[in-house]
């Protein structure tokens, strides 16, 4: 195993535990119109799994990585409902018939995704007509200053982050894929290079 690997599989998933369990506070409200069934895209290490509501029946979860096993074990057997997880196939399709899904929720990870117009085609493939997509993430600050930080810092996010980007404009991507936007709110909660926030919900256009 390589260094960088190592780092990757090894360290990170520790790094990301450690910051991002702070943002809990901001889970509950992000994820509170969930309902039935649930497509959760990056699971990560399932800090997300105290925060979905009372409607949500099942959840399904697709994540490249699959890291401290034992952690997520504990917080999907404290699940109210049932969890199948899914490793996502390496061309990126989701492995879910085209209008299954209620609810699509994705935290923190747009930012990651390689190829963030194919992953929402493909969320907006799999979700209702009626259903939503309900989404927080970091990406491009609306204050210049910050923004052109982010630009510059953005090269080196990529590598410390393992592939985290810092400047990708939430919003428009999410309509660009073939969304509306019902809600959306922009905040900062932390330094803005890395915590300028987009919390919404969106539906099929
Ligand atoms: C910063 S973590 C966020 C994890 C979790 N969503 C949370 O809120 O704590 C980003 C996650 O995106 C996952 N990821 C990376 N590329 C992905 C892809 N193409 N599709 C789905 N998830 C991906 C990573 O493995 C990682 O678990």
């Amino acid at each position: 195993m390589g260094l960088y690997d190592f780092y990757e599989q090894r360290i990170f998933p520790h790094v990301l535990e450690f910051a991002m369990k702070p943002l809990g506070a901001h889970r509950g409200e992000t994820l509170e119109q969930a309902r039935g069934d649930v497509l959760e895209i990056g699971f990560g290490t399932g800090l997300n799994l105290p925060f979905y509501p009372e409607g949500v029946e099942r959840l399904s979860t697709v994540d490249p990585m699959d890291a401290l096993s034992e952690k997520v074990a504990a917080r999907i057997a404290a699940a109210h409902f049932p969890v199948d997880r899914h490793h996502l196939p390496a061309d990126g399709t989701l492995p879910f018939d085209s209008g299954r899904f209620d609810s699509v929720t994705v935290t923190w990870t747009l930012c990651t995704i390689p190829d963030p117009d194919a992953a929402l085609a493909e969320m907006r493939r799999v979700i209702k007509p009626d259903g939503r997509l309900l989404f927080i993430e970091h990406g491009l600050s609306d204050q210049p200053g910050v923004a052109r930080w982010q630009e510059r810092l953005n090269p080196i996010q990529n590598v410390i982050g393992c592939g985290c980007n810092l400047n990708r404009p939430v919003d428009r991507l999410v309509e660009k894929a073939g969304f509306a936007i019902d809600r959306l709110e922009r905040f900062v909660d932390g330094p803005a290079i890395f915590a300028s926030l987009y919390r919404g919900a969106a539906r099929r256009a």
